[in-house]
């Protein structure tokens, strides 16, 4: 950076997003705008207001340092340690899947037919039970305790890293008390007699050879784990299918997250499994497969 002008607001967005662009991001304007804020304090539209006030050193060591982070492939998640997903604010870590807006679909899955019970005339007073499986930072499990009126949500992962972050989204959010955190592998962990009206979930489906093409800042930065299921991509899901077809109590909904590359295999997969019964899958908004639903007969 030239030291002869002054950094202004203005010129430090300029040159960063100038920066960021040449290293590989997509967006470069808008993480400079985010990073700024971050190392300001403030949010980015007050950017908008400062444009011509000159930054403090503090505030621009701040700034360099992520600039420098980003460059090298962190997600702008990781660096701002947050992510919104479903309109609400979530605490990310390396441990974590960043959440992705696609998995919102899950959410109105699960939320659309909950409110198709409550229409049929089910019973409200019996708490819900709904199982999230592979809960990371927590996202499907906090959103089911927060809009399922009278859930019992238990929010599973393989990794103890992980549960520790949903455990703090679900206290930030106020869904602690109604979300129970287990660490175990699927749904193999519970007591022989547990059931769900529900189980959400967004496995890890990605190949092993689709990892190895994944972006670069995907490939470093987040958990293998997360991601990876084995060759085929669809290891996961066959394990949670069969669990989830034993677990769910009867006319009960299992909800999976999948890649469009893998919507007819998944398909298959259900098909296959006797005591279910498969549903239409739900679709993105550029049409594009993003949740495979089916019930418990
Ligand atoms: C794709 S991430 C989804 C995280 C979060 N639900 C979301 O949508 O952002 C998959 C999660 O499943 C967890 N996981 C992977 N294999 C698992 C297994 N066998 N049993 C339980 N959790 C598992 C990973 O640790 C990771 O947190």
């Amino acid at each position: 950076m030239s030291q002869t002008e002054a950094w202004t607001i203005g010129r430090l967005l300029t040159w960063t997003a100038d920066y960021l662009k040449q290293h590989g991001s997509d967006t470069p304007r808008l993480d400079a705008e985010l990073l700024l804020a971050e190392a300001k304090g403030c949010s980015r539209v007050a950017l908008y207001t400062q444009f011509t006030d000159v930054a403090a050193d503090a505030e621009r060591t701040a700034f360099r340092e992520l600039v420098r982070r980003r460059a090298e492939g962190t997600p702008v998640a990781y660096l701002l340690g947050r992510r919104e997903f479903y309109s609400l604010s979530f605490r990310v870590t390396g441990d974590v899947l960043i959440p992705r807006p696609e998995t919102e679909f899950v959410v109105v899955a699960l939320l659309d037919r909950v409110k198709d019970r409550a229409k049929a005339g089910v019973s409200a007073e019996k708490p819900l039970s709904i199982a999230d499986v592979g809960t990371g930072s927590g996202i499907l499990a906090i959103c089911a305790a927060k809009y399922v009126p009278n859930a019992r949500v238990t929010a599973i992962d393989v990794s103890p890293a992980a549960l520790a972050v949903a455990k703090s989204n679900a206290a930030d959010h106020g869904a602690a008390g109604r979300i129970e955190f287990l660490e175990g592998d699927l749904l193999s962990g519970l007591p022989a007699e547990a059931t769900f009206d529900f189980i959400v979930s967004n496995p890890p489906y990605v190949s092993e050879s689709e990892f190895a093409a994944l972006a670069r800042e995907v490939r470093d930065h987040e958990p293998r784990r997360a991601l990876v299921a084995g060759e085929r991509g669809t290891e996961v899901i066959e394990r949670l299918v069969t669990q989830a077809a034993e677990r769910l109590t009867p006319g009960g909904w299992l909800f999976m997250e999948i890649s469009p590359m893998i919507e007819a295999a998944v398909r298959a997969i259900v098909e296959k499994e006797p005591r279910l019964e498969l549903s239409a899958t739900v679709k993105d908004l550029a049409g594009l497969a993003r949740v495979v639903q089916s019930r418990k007969r």
